[in-house]
């Protein structure tokens, strides 16, 4: 090396946060007597809290990162005009480029691309498997009287077995479930990538080239919920015989060349506060999704969307696919796990591409399903260190379309990251306070519910301390 002497130069193992921080923003701390007048008033119900009563706040990784100073510098120089803005076709032009669809529809959030979807090709009678759908995605196929399915291979539904991509679907499960509905009573097949409600894992490429294959041989489309593609792409490439070497947008083009469609919130892989997008191929499809975006969204070049936002999620895009990104994101979520599964904390293995998923079942063995121990899981971390997860499990879940109430398949907290925003000593702090509810964990007390919705229950429920 010229100028050096023999200095021998390491190969760091530290992985560093690959940004530094030039805005920063306070957060609060609170006192555990305080926490337990702002839970209570709260309905015990995390989603009700103040955020400024959180300390950290790991109820989701959607709409909560930070954003650059390239995406900053975007949005300011984005062109507000109501129909044809160049914002508009720079946000167009990064999505074609990254996942090869025709046509794109911008919208203000994931689930609004779902429900413009689904109402033009979802209702009474028909069926919509996937791996696992999202809650938003469920209760949009429920909303319009279809039925959606969940076919995750069965490894997925055991938080203790470590498999490298527990979100692949059952395609056995999945040939059966369109032999016995019919395929004119499918209109898509989905795969949600990574698999959220399943605890964040990735699917392979080889199962989406196989889900891909054989719903294409029965002619129907397939259709990503691609929430969090650039996360997928990098499991593929760190476990995936083949993908060592690939760049992770590469990974990602090939991932959505087998589908002929995806809908997309920009709140996670987009690197965005909000917003959205579903992309198409067929023409007809996007032709009545974009009458319906008329009617509830926007004009086609906007789609509820802000000219600013447009921009950001075109640079997002592609800040979500660079690789020390990916390698800093995925390994601080890991970090965590080693942490705490070294004591014994029982958790969805292996970690997930965006959170930590607590198994409340197996740690709290104490409370019944009908105490809700996810739930109550949750409380705790909020009383004991002012942390708010969410509970995926039997409150999110657990009530039937008919209104009947039965226990979700995995009894979760999910401690989910905002993108770029906690650093290594909040990591370790949370990992303090899991450890001490791990070692005082049967004083953990169950709930039970005082007010429920009729769906979509979590969001507002209130509950009560057995
Ligand atoms: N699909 C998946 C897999 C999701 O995780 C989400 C949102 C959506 C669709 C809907 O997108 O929020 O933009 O309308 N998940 C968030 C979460 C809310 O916390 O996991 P949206």
């Amino acid at each position: 090396m010229p100028g050096s002497t023999d200095f021998d130069f390491p190969n760091f193992k530290t992985i560093i946060e690959p940004f530094r921080i030039r805005s920063v923003e306070p957060i609060n701390a609170t006192t555990p007597e305080q926490r337990a007048i702002h839970l209570a008033e709260a309905g015990y119900n995390p989603f009700l809290l103040h955020a400024d009563h959180v300390l950290i706040d790991l109820l989701t990784d959607s709409g909560t990162g930070a954003m650059s100073s390239r995406q900053w510098a975007a949005m300011i120089s984005s062109d507000e005009s109501y129909a044809g803005s160049p914002s508009f076709y720079r946000f167009e032009a990064a999505i074609k480029d990254i996942t090869g669809f025709r046509h794109v529809i911008p919208t203000h959030q994931g689930r609004a691309a779902e429900h413009i979807l689904f109402s033009s090709s979802v209702g009474a009678g028909k069926t919509v498997p996937s791996n696992t759908h999202f809650d938003t995605t469920r209760a949009n196929i429920e909303y319009l009287r279809g039925s959606a399915r969940d076919l995750v291979i069965p490894e997925g539904r055991q938080p203790q077995i470590i498999h490298p991509f527990k979100g692949n679907m059952d395609l056995d499960a999945l040939r059966a479930t369109i032999e016995s509905v019919g395929v004119a009573n499918i209109p898509f097949v989905m795969l949600t990538v990574t698999n959220n409600s399943g605890g964040g894992q990735p699917v392979s490429m080889a199962n989406i080239r196989a889900v891909s294959d054989l719903v294409h041989g029965y002619e129907l489309p397939l259709i990503l919920d691609a929430c969090r593609f650039a996360e997928n792409a990098w499991f593929i490439r760190l476990r995936e015989d083949g993908y060592a070497e690939k760049a992770p947008i590469d990974i990602a083009r090939e991932m959505f060349s087998y589908a002929d469609g995806c809908t997309m919130s920009a709140k996670k892989d987009g690197m965005s506060n909000i917003g959205g997008f579903l992309a198409l191929n067929d023409d007809d499809l996007t032709m009545r999704c974009r009458n319906l975006l008329i009617l509830t969204e926007g004009f086609p070049t906007y789609g509820g969307l802000a000219g600013y936002d447009l921009e950001a999620i075109a640079v997002g895009l592609y800040e979500a696919l660079q690789e020390d990104y990916l390698r800093y994101r995925i390994r601080s979520i890991q970090y965590l796990a080693e942490k705490i599964t070294a004591v014994g904390v029982p958790i969805v293995q292996p970690p997930g591409g965006h959170a930590i998923y607590l198994d409340a079942r197996a740690m709290l063995p104490h409370l019944p399903d009908s105490q809700y121990p996810a739930w109550s899981l949750n409380n705790m971390l909020y009383l004991a260190g002012g942390v708010r997860g969410v509970e995926i499990g039997s409150i999110m879940f657990g009530m039937q379309p008919d209104g009947t109430e039965k226990p979700a398949a995995m009894d979760l907290v999910r401690l989910a990251f905002p993108r770029r925003v906690y650093t290594q000593s909040h990591v370790d702090y949370l990992a303090e306070v899991l450890i001490a509810i791990y070692s005082q964990r049967e004083k953990v007390r169950g709930h039970r519910i005082v007010w429920q919705a009729p769906f979509l229950r979590h969001f507002t429920v209130r509950m009560e301390p057995v």
